[in-house]
């Protein structure tokens, strides 16, 4: 039996002791003596009567333990040309700080901050600030529009917002206060302040009475210590897209969460306080959340924070630049990165210009790898480069190769085994199980491992019955795939209208109702179509109303500028097309997967329900001209 097995098998023959020896690795204030209560909430919580602060676990401990002159963040910004250590001592103070600031101006425990900043080390000092406070974080990435923004400080609430002046994306200077000043104007719920960190590539006016500056609030405040709360309290919120346009507010508690990822970070990555782990990745996503902040600081580990691209700052040599100067030893981006790079640098000259030597693997998600690019990777890196999958709602890899466990033999295109933990099946319409190495709908068995989101952020109802309502028992992860007979996981892509573009989770749902909101609309659909890059691109089609007589290139560059403005630049929606009629099922469905087929060039064929097969032909011909 392998190792692999051997903790799979412990995990199964008893889920609650295995996780009460993980929660072992976490400072309690009060340990829990309930592993899982199955009758609360909508599928269980775990450690229920524990007793602990996470910013605690993720900062004070490893001070205390001797780690305080060790490096808890590396700042890499190719954007501004500064690379800033931040050692465990310093960070410990700052957010301390911080805290104490936040509270001196009315957060408390239970209170909502919404973080709208950039890749700067202050966007993780405010959101372990918030932890240290036991207020709860809401992190909203920097490439949404203001009306995102806006419907996410309605849902959240948030007493404060901690924003920066600027981000900066290559070629460009994204100036947010306006951004968050629309958007506040937009919002019913007002913020009492503001926080505002001002860089000096574009200061902002800050808002008397409003507005003040992040730099002054935080030297200021009085070191608060961290405020005790329970395992089931929540830590954060982390909107992400759904099926419409009204993004889930996924919640993370604080017990589960610490014990999943501090044990991830041994059992998947293989790495161990005083190593450096890159995630390069963004604040804004779950990546960010679990794998830049939290994970990596559970486990005394040092943390690079990159404020650059994979390619184009300055060029496809960045990131292998980064692993040599910082002796990087785990990394984590997205397939999508990987093939930017690879299109610029084929060979690997830029690669081979640093010294990788203490880069030991490579891990992927956001997406599923292409096989050519997981392949060209290992090649050119000769380390084992592992694909697993996750999701926002899970926290961490639902399916991976583990280090700690001995790496299965690479199997490109699969996302690796079922972590201990979770209970993969492939399900078919009714719920059954199919044979091994059919294609059906990846659910896990409940209850969910700890670490998973015990339920979105006022709307309860709505978890209910996105995740499970569909397999009574089970948990619905809306991607379809396969189990293989040796156990590796295939996921072949979602089954709902949530797509992937550049390894950034984005709702068609949310884009069709945009382009319906334009005056010339009648009707429209968007779906996501292939591309080389990206994985994915959104494609809208749209139907005029009777009697528009404007250009159909004038109508469209309306509809990208729309989207742009309303969801924001990282939508990448660029194609919008006119056709006459949307082909529909006899009960007026969008056939959305044939669009998709045709967009891609695939051999499609009429679905037996459509309404008109003819109108096939018009959307290929739409689609080619
Ligand atoms: N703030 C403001 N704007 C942002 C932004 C941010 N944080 N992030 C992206 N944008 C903008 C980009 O500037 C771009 O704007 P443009 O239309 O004016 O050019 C737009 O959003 C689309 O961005 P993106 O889809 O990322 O495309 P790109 O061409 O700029 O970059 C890649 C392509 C592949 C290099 C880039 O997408 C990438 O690095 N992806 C990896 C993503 C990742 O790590 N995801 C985490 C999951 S693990
Ligand atoms: P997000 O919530 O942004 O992490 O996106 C989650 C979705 O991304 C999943 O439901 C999958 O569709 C997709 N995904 C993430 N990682 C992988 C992977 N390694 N392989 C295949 N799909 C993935």
């Amino acid at each position: 039996m392998s190792r692999y097995e051997a903790e799979r098998a412990a995990w199964r023959a008893d889920p609650q002791g295995w996780w009460m020896r993980a929660a072992r690795a976490i400072d309690w204030i009060t340990p829990p003596r309930t592993a899982f209560d199955p009758h609360s909430g909508p599928h269980g919580r775990w450690f229920p009567d524990g007793v602990l602060n996470t910013c605690h676990n993720a900062l004070d401990r490893h001070v205390a333990a001797g780690r305080g002159a060790q490096a808890a963040l590396i700042h890499d910004s190719p954007m501004t040309g500064r690379v800033t250590r931040i050692t465990y001592a310093e960070l410990t103070d700052r957010v301390a700080r911080l805290a104490g600031a936040l509270a001196a101006r009315g957060v408390a425990k239970g209170e909502r901050v919404l973080i709208y900043m950039p890749m700067v080390p202050e966007a993780a000092i405010a959101m372990l600030a918030c932890a240290r406070l036991g207020a709860i974080h809401s992190v909203v990435f920097g490439g949404f529009a203001a009306a995102e923004l806006a419907a996410r400080i309605n849902d959240a609430t948030p007493r404060a917002v901690i924003t920066a002046s600027c981000g900066l994306e290559p070629g460009r200077v994204v100036p947010y206060k306006p951004l968050l000043d629309a958007a506040i104007g937009m919002a019913a719920h007002k913020p009492d302040f503001c926080l505002v960190l001002q860089r000096p590539e574009a200061p902002a006016e800050l808002i008397p009475g409003r507005d003040e500056d992040y730099a002054a609030a935080e030297a200021a405040g009085a070191p608060h210590p961290c405020v005790p709360v329970t395992a089931t309290d929540p830590l954060y919120i982390l909107y992400t897209s759904g099926t419409t346009g009204q993004p889930k507010g996924i919640v993370r508690d604080h017990g589960g969460h610490a014990v999943a990822l501090q044990h991830s970070m041994r059992m998947i990555y293989g790495v161990e306080a005083g190593d450096v782990y890159w995630a390069a990745s963004d604040v804004g996503w779950v990546v960010g959340h679990s794998y830049i902040v939290y994970a990596p600081l559970l486990a005394g580990c040092t943390s690079v924070l990159f404020e650059g691209k994979p390619v184009g700052t300055p060029d496809a040599g960045t990131f292998w630049r980064v692993c040599a100067e910082h002796g990087v030893r785990v990394m984590f981006t997205a397939p999508t990165a990987l093939r930017a790079i690879r299109k610029e640098d084929p060979e690997g000259r830029l690669m081979a210009r640093h010294d990788l030597s203490r880069l030991e693997a490579l891990f992927l998600a956001g997406e599923r790898c292409d096989p050519p690019t997981a392949e060209w990777a290992a090649e050119r890196l000769n380390i084992p480069v592992v694909d697993h999958w996750w999701q926002t709602e899970t926290g961490w890899a639902i399916t991976a190769g583990f280090r700690d466990h001995g790496l299965f033999p690479p199997r490109p295109g699969s996302g690796g085994k079922p972590s201990p933990g979770f209970d993969v099946r492939v399900l078919d319409a009714e719920g059954q199980e199919v044979a091994p190495g059919a294609e059906g709908a990846l659910a896990l068995r409940l209850p969910l491992p700890p670490g998973c989101a015990p339920t979105l952020w006022n709307a309860e109802a709505r978890y209910t019955q996105a995740y499970l309502s569909t397999f009574p028992g089970f948990y619905d992860t809306s991607d379809a795939g396969r189990v293989d007979e040796e156990g590796f996981v295939w996921v072949m892509g979602r089954t709902d209208d949530v797509i992937n573009v550049a390894g950034h989770r984005l709702s068609t749902g949310a884009m069709e109702e945009v382009l319906a909101s334009h005056p010339d609309v009648a009707e429209c659909a968007v779906v996501g179509a292939a591309d080389a890059l990206k994985g994915q691109v959104p494609l809208g089609l749209v139907v005029l109303k009777a009697g528009v007589a404007r250009g159909e290139a004038e109508i469209a560059a309306e509809l990208v500028a729309l989207v742009r403005q309303r969801i924001g630049p990282v939508a990448a929606f660029r194609d919008a097309r006119v056709v006459p009629r949307l082909p529909k099922t006899r009960s007026g469905k969008i056939l959305r997967a044939t669009i998709r087929r045709i967009a891609d060039g695939q051999d499609f064929a009429a679905p037996a329900t459509i309404d008109d097969p003819a109108i096939l032909d018009e959307i290929q011909e739409a689609l080619t001209r």
